[in-house]
């Protein structure tokens, strides 16, 4: 039996759907901490264990019986120990083999967002340590960032971010998703770290222009100056966290610490993974397109 976490969540929706194509509804449990928030997985007779990253004996009874289990990454400052008592907890149960999201940068000492990311590499050697079957797959920026970074409404206001002419491999988090349930349901990934990026490198000079093509207005992108660029973040009024987030990624994206293309998607989804303007379109909700 496979246990995905997370599942509640965007990533792990798609791992669920991909694997429900392809695996019994019953060979799949959701680790989940809002039973609410599960229904619908019950509903498609997936067995709900209702817990927490942070409450072990909660993780002790989601892991009887797996044999596979994705943990996806959580979220906070306390993450690191979280994603250390799931992995304690499968290794006590005895399960094979374990997956884990984590992020592809080129050089994670050098990066901007290293004290919000490197407990993702530490949790990476936590998990080898146990000496269990590990996959990693260290997934790029998701397409869907675009938005996130560039604000809600680019297409009427254009994307101001102080990125430079830095490039990002930009990935559909479907897909993603449909590569985890790949890595999970096929053998011969054991052991392996992978880089999951699209085939290509976008700047987001390019996410403006392949937003002008869909929408047919022209979207124009703004080099933001890095020094600024927080203060202003902050006058609209978003958390510290989030600037934080936002500046460090950008400035990580200038710095070419995303530049990484490998094939390691492609091979797990049997296809080339979207092109930026399919990705776009997809997660833009484009219903045409003009180009
Ligand atoms: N590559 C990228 O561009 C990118 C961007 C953003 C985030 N990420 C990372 O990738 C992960 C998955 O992305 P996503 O888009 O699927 O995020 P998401 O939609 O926020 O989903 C996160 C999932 O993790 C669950 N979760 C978080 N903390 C937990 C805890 N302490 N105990 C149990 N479950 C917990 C959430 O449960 P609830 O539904 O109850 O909240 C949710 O199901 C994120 O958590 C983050 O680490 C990557």
């Amino acid at each position: 039996m496979i246990l995905v976490t997370g599942a509640t969540g965007h990533l792990g929706s798609a791992v669920v759907s991909h694997l429900l194509k392809n695996t019994a509804a019953n060979n799949i449990a959701a680790f989940a901490r809002d039973e609410n928030k599960a229904n619908h997985l019950k509903e498609k007779g997936i067995e709900v264990r209702i817990g927490t990253y942070d409450d072990i004996s909660s993780l002790d009874l989601a892991m009887q019986g797996i044999e596979k289990l994705l943990l996806i990454s959580g979220n906070g400052p306390t993450r690191l120990q979280q994603h250390k008592n799931v992995v304690a907890a499968a290794k006590k149960a005895g399960i094979k083999h374990i997956i884990f999201t984590s992020i592809a940068l080129r050089n994670m000492k050098t990066s901007a967002i290293r004290p919000l990311m490197e407990d993702l590499y530490q949790a990476e050697d936590f998990i080898k340590e146990t000496g269990v079957m590990y996959t990693v797959l260290r997934n790029t920026l998701y397409t869907g960032a675009t938005p996130l970074f560039g604000g809600e409404k680019v297409i009427k206001t254009g994307i101001s971010l102080p990125t430079g002419n830095g490039k990002v491999p930009f990935a559909l988090r479907r897909e993603m998703g449909e590569a985890a349930a790949n890595a999970l349901l096929q053998d011969g990934h054991e052991n392996k770290t992978y880089e999951i990026t699209a085939g290509e490198l976008y700047s987001y000079e390019d996410v403006a222009d392949a937003l002008s093509a869909l929408s047919g207005k022209a979207v124009t992108y703004t080099d933001a100056d890095p020094v600024t660029f927080p203060t202003k973040l902050k006058e609209f009024g978003l958390p510290e966290i989030v600037v934080l987030l936002v500046t460090g990624f950008s400035a990580d994206i200038k710095n070419h610490q995303f530049e990484i293309v490998t094939k390691d998607l492609e091979k797990l989804l049997g296809r080339k993974p979207a092109s930026l303007k399919e990705g776009l379109k997809e997660v833009f909700g484009f219903v045409y397109s003009v180009a």
